[in-house]
């Protein structure tokens, strides 16, 4: 029995290994673009979010998860409330409220919108999805 290895064989393993570990390595470089692009296991998540009242305050945003996402409700006259999608409709990033200026500012790409959701400026295509808001006792029912 012969242990010899011949240049031809000797050439074939070491490809064969360099197509692996190249195989490995394009793989573990593909899987964090794949878990940005596949939908989050969190949208799977309660239809419907209670936020006491009280934390809804006249003027400023509150900011909570809806479905995994971050959304925002705001009371712009008093009794009246308005929920919104928090993720901007260009390319997704969170909104920011802007207290002085009373309106929401995309801080990626200088998004502007209202505090009921209109698009004011920059790229945004369209408005910030709204969410439906009920009034139960204190508290406020989303979704
Ligand atoms: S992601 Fe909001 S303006 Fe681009």
């Amino acid at each position: 029995m012969s242990t010899h290895v011949t240049p031809p064989q000797r050439r074939k393993f070491l490809f064969t290994m360099l197509g692996g570990i190249g195989a490995l390595i394009g793989a573990a470089s593909a899987w964090p673009v794949f878990r940005f692009l596949a939908p989050s296991d969190a949208d799977s998540g309660s239809d419907q979010v209670l936020v006491p009242r009280g934390d809804v305050v006249a003027g400023k945003a509150h900011f909570f998860q809806y479905r995994g996402k971050p959304a925002v409700i705001m009371q712009p006259s008093p009794g009246s409330f308005i929920a919104l999608s928090a993720v901007c409709t260009h390319l997704g990033c969170v909104i920011a409220w802007q207290e002085q200026a009373g309106e929401f500012l995309c801080p990626c790409h200088g998004g502007r919108f209202s505090a009921d959701g209109q698009v004011l400026g920059g790229p945004p295509p369209k408005p910030l999805e709204s969410l439906v808001v009920q009034i139960d006792g204190d508290q406020l029912k989303i979704g």
